[in-house]
């Protein structure tokens, strides 16, 4: 699973504006500020390809980047942003509704859960709605690193109650990977599981 090259292709506004081509692809998912953009330059070991933020609402379109001019890394804006205007979180739905539903090369969603934090109401949602539509799913655990909080549970605690739930309240069983983008913990494992499901 070595990466030879990446480079950005383009940003659609709307699902139909994707690359045309037959590649298969993977989507990163998830909040706002879980870390989507900064996992992708961990994948590729480029610093800035995907632009990254401390603010939420960072990525705004969806971002296809041919890695090995073989297979698409897609990152996508991300959901739960609290501040976003009423306007754009019903545009987020919208037009990434739209992709999911109808991205027939989309190999698999990368939903990325911030280990950080508790188990959040709107990953759960969000993994029942692909779920209930027969889109494949791996859980990938972000900020991994992050061992030091000031108050409340550590990542691999945090981890644990979220499949808790999930084993308890959701017919889906994903895979899933602990990362983090500062240390690059998880790299190698991300990068050769999705070898397999591209070669399934
Ligand atoms: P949007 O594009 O706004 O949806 O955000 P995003 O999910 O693309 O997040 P982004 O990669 O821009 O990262 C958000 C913030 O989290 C930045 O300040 C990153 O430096 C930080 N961050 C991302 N990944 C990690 C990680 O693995 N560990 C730690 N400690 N911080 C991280
Ligand atoms: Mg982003």
């Amino acid at each position: 699973a070595r990466i030879k090259g990446v480079e950005f292709v383009k940003s659609s506004g709307r699902a139909k504006d994707c690359p045309k081509d037959d590649r298969p692809e993977f989507a990163i998912l998830g909040r706002s500020n879980v870390g989507k953009s900064s996992l992708i330059n961990a994948l590729v070991h480029k610093k800035e390809i995907a632009l990254t933020s401390k603010k939420p609402g960072k990525t705004q379109l969806i971002n296809h980047f041919l890695v090995n001019k073989s297979w698409y890394l897609v990152d996508l804006p991300g959901y739960g942003f609290a501040k976003a205007p009423e306007a754009a979180k019903m545009d987020w739905c919208s037009f990434t509704k739209e992709y999911f539903l109808n991205r027939d090369t989309l190999v698999a969603v990368l939903l990325l859960i911030d280990a950080s934090v508790p188990p959040q109401k709107i990953d759960l949602d969000c993994a029942n709605w692909l779920g209930r539509n027969n889109i494949p799913i791996t859980f990938v655990f972000t900020k991994c690193d992050k061992m030091k909080v000031a108050k409340g549970k550590r990542p691999d605690e945090n981890i644990r109650d979220f499949q808790e739930i999930i084993r308890q309240n959701y017919k889906i069983h994903p895979p899933w990977i602990m990362t983090s983008s500062v240390s690059g913990m998880g790299r190698d494992e991300l990068l050769l599981h999705m070898s397999q499901l591209r070669n399934y």
